[in-house]
């Protein structure tokens, strides 16, 4: 057998928490709170396939979307992603400051290609993204954690870790947090950029929830706020067209972009091209607006139920994030409940058969934090299916403890 590359033993490890994590998604007969995918109903299935039939003519954009294309992406969705998704929340940029991506996940891969050499320290949230985590693992880098609160990250641990560690790199999710749904406060974004500016470190800016908000104050990026170009800001259209489309994007400084993009050229040419049209022509046509308004009523309802039951479901002592938007909310549980036991429990039981993200996966520092923890997503499920699974959970959880 020829052995695999060093790397792979590296990622072992997170890409075992990555499967353990989500394998019991699978079972349709569960009431499913574990995904991160948008609710089916947002899917505008029958505006794309409209224009898919205008687009796809040789007079239209057929050839185009056939064919091969620019590396950094169609010119019409940069110019809408300066225009209508950069501009509105206070990033002023360029189309040559835009990439568009395969995905947003694809901004850890190509940073970190240009950037991450093995063995650079790059810090992360506790908890945060796990395939992120993944990834950065394949480049052989060493996360460190920087602790957390209710706004988000904690400056002055940031601090510590960034004197202590010298690390190459800050690794966040700023705004409705995968997995906690907590958002870096306004004056902590300001702070964010001081302190990369000071300890000369690069900031990934990961922001797929920032455009899902359903209540409370806009907040502008943390790029907004960096006066030295050492933010790099990612953002995904998973979330607001659709994950199957598989298009992302960043912006950075214009030299850093042309380094992405020549990381890009060795990855994959370019993103598909037929996903990139449809979504452009989805938001030159004026459709988002509509689109948009419906994802957030919708989610906002979600997320009203899935709270409201918690509070009445769950046993005294639990708190859970208040998330102003995107799609989870992170559930601590009081009397010291393993979820990771739980979860085998709960659908393992017929009469429970609901599904959650254990907590302790998200931690990189694998210390035992999280163990009483639980990433709930409401996103995907209607509104008398999240009070049926919150309730059958809760009374799991009420059992245990007696
Ligand atoms: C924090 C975070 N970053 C990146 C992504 C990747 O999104 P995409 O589907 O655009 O690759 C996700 C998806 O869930 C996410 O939660």
């Amino acid at each position: 057998m020829v052995p695999y590359a060093r790397r792979m033993e590296y990622m072992a490890f997170t890409a075992n928490v990555v499967k353990g994590l989500f394998g019991s998604m699978t079972d349709p007969n569960i009431i499913s709170f574990g995904g991160g995918s948008p609710a089916r109903e947002t899917l505008p299935v029958d505006t794309i396939r409209q224009l898919a039939d205008e687009v796809l003519r040789t007079d239209g954009r057929g050839v185009e979307a056939l064919q091969y294309g620019p590396i950094e992406g169609v010119r019409d969705l940069r110019e809408v992603v300066v225009r209508e998704l950069l501009a509105p929340k206070g990033v002023s940029c360029d189309v040559e400051n835009v990439l568009i991506l395969s995905g947003g996940l694809e901004a850890m891969n190509l940073v970190c290609q240009a950037f991450i050499d093995p063995g650079d320290v790059i810090l992360v949230e506790a908890p945060t993204f796990v395939q992120s985590v993944e990834i950065f693992d394949m480049f052989e880098a060493r996360c460190v954690s920087v602790a957390m609160d209710d706004d988000g990250l904690i400056p002055e641990d940031l601090e510590r870790k960034l004197r202590e560690n010298r690390p190459k790199m800050l690794y966040t999710i700023p705004t409705f947090q995968n997995p906690s749904g907590r958002t870096l406060s306004l004056e902590r974004r300001r702070a964010v950029a001081e302190l990369a500016e000071r300890y000369d470190v690069l900031v990934l800016e990961d922001d797929p929830y920032r455009d899902i908000r359903y209540s409370g104050e806009e907040l502008p990026p943390i790029k907004h706020f960096d006066a030295t170009d050492h933010v790099i800001t990612a953002g995904s259209f998973s979330k607001i067209f659709s994950p199957g489309s598989r298009l992302g994007y960043v912006a950075a400084e214009a030299g850093v972009t042309r380094q992405l993009a020549a990381a890009k050229s060795a990855t994959n040419s370019h993103t598909s091209m037929l996903p990139q049209i449809l979504c452009a022509e989805f938001f030159k046509r004026g459709f988002y607006p509509a689109h948009h308004r419906r994802i957030c009523d919708l989610y906002r309802r979600r997320r009203d139920v899935m709270l409201r039951c918690i509070d009445r479901y769950f046993p005294a002592g639990t708190k859970h994030s208040d998330p102003d938007g995107g799609l989870f909310t992170w559930v601590e549980l009081p009397g010291g409940i393993d979820t990771t036991d739980l979860l085998r429990e709960s659908t393992a039981d017929p009469a429970v058969n609901v599904a959650f993200l254990a907590g302790e996966g998200f931690f990189s520092d694998r210390d035992g934090q999280g163990k009483n923890c639980m990433r709930m997503s409401f996103g995907n499920t209607p509104e008398e299916l999240i009070e049926e699974g919150v309730r059958r959970l809760g009374g799991l959880i009420c059992s245990k403890l007696k």
